[in-house]
């Protein structure tokens, strides 16, 4: 029963020969499938993300209708917060909000980073459950939000452009922000560590707003948490880094430790492949926006991406997360062109 049927994604992983690029799609679970939209018309987002029945469902949907090579769970990177004592509120169509924001020392002493687990449980129920669904069928991605990019959340209180307030508290604050880095760092080793105990295959660790940071401010507010939870994980399961964005970084990341980065579409995939070799598995970099474009045109696009990159170490994904108006025939598509793929 634990034996995986397909394990593309894990050998690609591991840099082993594969015959072909495991696909999958960042945020392929909910947004865009008209199954997933019937539930979120019934359930309100925690609700759906806490019922394990309800996350192990829409896990599966992608694998069962779009045909990817993983599922990922059905969460949010803002569970985190919400763990350590913050609210946070997602109002269909505005996206997240959390109504107490941290600005200061009084604000990080007060949040909690222990007992994860125990808080976080429904997470942990949600992968066994889809775990004992998938049935062996595709490996499980777990995940969390990267320390730089859940402070930008508990600092500026929703989603912003330019991150001016989070800045603001790095440049202005920078021992509390240092402070808050390493507390949320802490919580989400434990919290990935959980999650590969109850049955994540590899953990995907998102830094959406990576990109908002300078070179020298990445390597000092990014990076070392990053690579803290790359050494703290990899030893238990391979991590995927995904620091959207920064492409400068490419460099560092390859030490870190990571099986994978994940990089998006502001670089070619032959420069990303020349700056890290076949010593890192890569992992991207279609322009979602591109799903927009007739199946046909996505299919040639598709075949320039894995050209690029190679289809050894590689693994086949967005450059950023699927959005709601992609029609499932172009997703399909997208996956449909990696599986055919030949040079
Ligand atoms: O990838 C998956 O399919 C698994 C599910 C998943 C969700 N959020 C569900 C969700 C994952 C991996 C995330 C990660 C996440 N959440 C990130 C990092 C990835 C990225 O896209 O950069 C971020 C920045 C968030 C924070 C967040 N959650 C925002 C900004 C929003 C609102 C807008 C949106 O749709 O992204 C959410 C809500 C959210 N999380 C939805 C889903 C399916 C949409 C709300 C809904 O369907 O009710």
């Amino acid at each position: 029963m634990n034996a995986l049927q397909n394990d593309l994604l894990l050998k690609a992983l591991r840099q082993e020969p594969v015959s072909r690029p495991p696909v999958w799609m960042m945020r392929q679970a909910g947004r865009y499938l008209p199954d997933y939209i019937k539930l979120r018309n019934k359930y309100d987002f925690f609700t759906r993300v806490q019922t394990p029945e309800l996350a192990c469902e829409i896990t599966l949907q992608p694998v069962d209708q779009v045909g990817v090579d993983a599922a990922i769970i059905f969460s949010d990177i803002l569970v985190i917060p919400q763990a350590m004592g913050l609210e946070v509120l997602m109002e269909e169509g505005k996206g997240p909000s959390l109504p107490q924001v941290v600005r200061g020392k009084a604000e990080v002493e007060a949040l909690r980073t222990d007992g994860v687990e125990e808080s976080l449980a429904y997470v942990m129920n949600a992968l066994a459950l889809s775990k004992k669904e998938l049935n062996g069928r595709v490996p499980l991605i777990g995940f969390a939000g990267a320390p730089w990019t859940i402070l930008c959340y508990m600092v500026e209180g929703k989603g912003s452009k330019t991150w001016d307030k989070a800045k603001q508290f790095l440049y202005t604050q920078p021992e509390v922000a240092h402070q808050l880095l390493q507390k949320i760092t802490d919580i989400t080793i434990n919290y990935l560590k959980a999650q590969v105990v109850a049955g994540a295959d590899t953990v995907q660790v998102f830094d959406s707003w990576a990109g908002a940071l300078s070179p020298e401010d990445f390597s000092i507010f990014a990076q070392p948490y990053l690579l803290q939870i790359a050494k703290a994980i990899q030893p238990l399961a391979p991590v995927i880094l995904f620091p959207k964005g920064s492409w400068y970084a490419l460099d560092a990341l390859q030490h870190s430790g990571a099986s994978g980065i994940g990089i998006d579409w502001l670089l070619t995939p032959q420069l990303a492949r020349s700056i890290v070799g076949n010593n890192i598995t890569l992992q991207g970099n279609f322009d979602p926006a591109k799903l927009l474009a007739p199946p046909a045109q996505i299919k040639k696009w598709v075949k320039e991406m894995i050209d690029g990159f190679g289809t050894q170490a590689y693994i086949a994904n967005l450059g950023h997360g699927i959005t709601p108006n992609v029609p499932v025939d172009h997703a399909k598509a997208f996956v449909d062109a990696v599986k055919s793929y030949s040079a």
